[in-house]
C-alpha cells in the first residue's frame, strides 16, 4: 500500500451528522462534517490516551474524544482539553494528522500523505460531472463495495484486455472464437497506462439497452480502460458509436487483501431515474464476476518479483502498472507493511499528513515507508 494518493474516504450520503470510522492503508481515520458541512478526516487515534476518536461526538466544528473530552477541529489542532480548565491553555503537540478532502461526484476523497498540493498526484477527474450534478445529457449512479482482494490484482485486472472473453460472457463469447486477442493501442500518461481496442462482441444481453442501442447484432465495439494513479481506473465502453459508458472506479485499500470500490457510472441514454438499478445491477453483475476470479488468485497479493508470474504480449499493461508501482516504490511512499503487522499491538501510526512537513513534535510515529531509492523488485531482479 502507498502514501501520497488521494483516496475516496466515503460517500458523500453516507457522512451526515455522526462521525464515521474508516479504514484504509490498515489505519482508522475519523470522517466528520463541520457546522459548514465541509467533510474532515483526521487520523482517528487520540494523542492524549489513544482513544478513537470516531466513538466520539461532533462538537461545533470539532470532534470530541470520548475518554476525556479533548476536542479536535477539521485542521487536526486540538482546541479544548476539559481537565485543563476554563483557562488552559492547550500544547500545540496535542494536534492529530489531518488531510486535505475534496468532496466531488458524490464522493469524499482525502489525501492520505504529506506532499505538498504542488507536488501531489491528481485525483482521477469526471469531465462529465463538472458540478454537482453530472453535465447535461448524462445520468450518474454511484455504487460502493468491499470485496476481499488485493487493490494491485483488481487494477490489472482492470486493464487486462484478455480477461473479458473469460470472465464476462455477456462482453464476448466465452473462447468460442479466435478472434478475441486484443490489439490494443496502449496509451501511457503520467499517471498511468490504458488502452483502446475494438472487439467483436454478441448483442447486447440486456432487452432495454438493445432497444436502446438498436443493435441486434454482433458487432464491432470500441472499449478503452487504463489506470490512473495507484488505483483509480477508468473504462469507457461504445456498445454503438451513439451509446456512451464512461465508467470512474476509485478503489481504497482497507488493508493489505480489503479492498473498498466506489463505482461512478455515466450513461448518456436510458438517463430516466427508473434505469438506475438495471444499471447498478448489470454493473454489480460484471463486477462480481471479476471478484470471484479475484478472490481465488495466489498468491494474494501481487508477487514482487516477476519471475513468478509468465507474462505475454497481452501483458504490456500489467507490465507497465508493475513499472509505475516500483517508480512509486523509490520515491519512498510504499508502506512498509511486515514492519506495520510486527508492532500492530504495540504501535499506533498515522499516515503522515502535509502539516508534519511544516512542524515538528508529533505524538504519533509517521507509518513506516520502504526507503526510498531502489524498489523490492529491482533488489530481487539484482538477486535473480
Ligand atoms: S484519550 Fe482522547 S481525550 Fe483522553
Ligand atoms: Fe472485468
Amino acid at each position: 500500500m502507498f502514501i501520497n494518493f488521494w483516496y475516496v474516504a466515503g460517500r458523500s450520503d453516507t457522512l451526515t451528522d455522526q462521525p464515521i470510522k474508516r479504514r484504509m492503508l490498515g489505519q482508522d481515520f475519523v470522517l466528520f462534517r463541520d457546522t459548514d458541512g465541509h467533510a474532515h478526516c483526521l487520523s482517528n487515534t487520540c494523542t492524549h490516551r489513544g482513544g478513537s476518536l470516531a466513538g466520539g461526538r461532533i462538537k461545533g466544528d470539532c470532534i470530541e474524544c470520548p475518554y476525556h473530552g479533548w476536542q479536535f477541529d477539521g485542521s487536526g489542532r486540538c482546541v479544548r482539553i476539559p481537565s485543563l480548565g476554563a483557562n488552559g491553555r492547550v500544547p500545540g503537540r496535542a494536534r492529530v494528522d489531518a488531510y486535505p478532502t475534496i468532496e466531488r461526484y458524490g464522493l469524499i476523497f482525502a489525501f492520505l500523505g504529506d506532499l505538498p498540493e504542488a507536488e501531489r498526484p491528481p485525483l482521477m477527474e469526471i469531465p462529465e460531472h463538472t458540478g454537482s450534478e453530472p453535465d447535461a445529457g448524462w445520468r450518474a449512479t454511484i455504487q460502493h463495495f468491499d470485496w476481499d482482494f488485493d487493490y494491485r490484482r483488481s487494477i490489472e485486472n482492470g486493464i487486462d484486455g484478455a480477461h473479458n472473453e473469460y470472465v464476462h460472457p455477456t462482453h464476448s463469447y466465452s473462447g468460442e472464437r479466435d478472434t478475441f486477442v486484443p490489439a490494443p493501442e496502449l496509451v501511457h500518461t503520467e499517471w498511468g497506462t490504458g488502452f483502446w481496442v475494438e472487439r467483436e462482441a454478441p448483442p447486447l444481453a440486456d432487452e432495454k439497452m438493445r432497444a436502446a442501442s438498436g443493435r441486434h447484432k454482433d458487432a464491432v465495439i470500441r472499449a478503452g480502460t487504463g489506470h490512473h494513479g495507484i488505483s483509480s481506473l477508468w473504462t469507457f465502453i461504445y456498445p454503438t458509436p451513439d451509446i456512451k459508458i464512461h465508467q470512474y472506479l476509485y478503489e481504497t485499500p482497507i488493508d493489505s487483501g480489503h479492498t473498498s470500490l466506489y463505482l461512478v457510472n455515466l450513461r448518456n441514454f436510458m438517463l430516466e431515474p427508473e434505469h438506475d438499478e438495471r444499471m447498478k445491477y448489470r454493473n454489480e453483475n460484471t463486477a462480481g464476476q471479476d471478484r470471484d476470479v479475484l478472490m481465488d488468485v495466489r498468491p494474494t497479493l501481487t508477487p514482487e518479483s516477476r519471475s513468478k508470474e509468465l507474462f505475454v504480449p497481452s501483458d504490456g499493461t500489467i507490465a507497465a502498472y508493475r513499472d509505475k508501482l516500483t517508480e512509486w516504490e523509490a520515491r519512498g511512499w510504499r508502506i512498509d507493511t511486515d514492519e506495520v503487522e510486527r508492532n500492530r499491538l504495540k504501535v499506533a501510526y498515522a499516515i503522515p499528513s502535509p502539516a508534519r512537513r511544516e512542524s515538528k513534535g508529533w505524538i504519533l510515529d509517521p507509518i513506516p515507508t520502504l526507503p526510498a531509492g531502489e524498489s523490492i523488485a529491482d533488489r530481487k531482479a539484482a538477486n535473480e
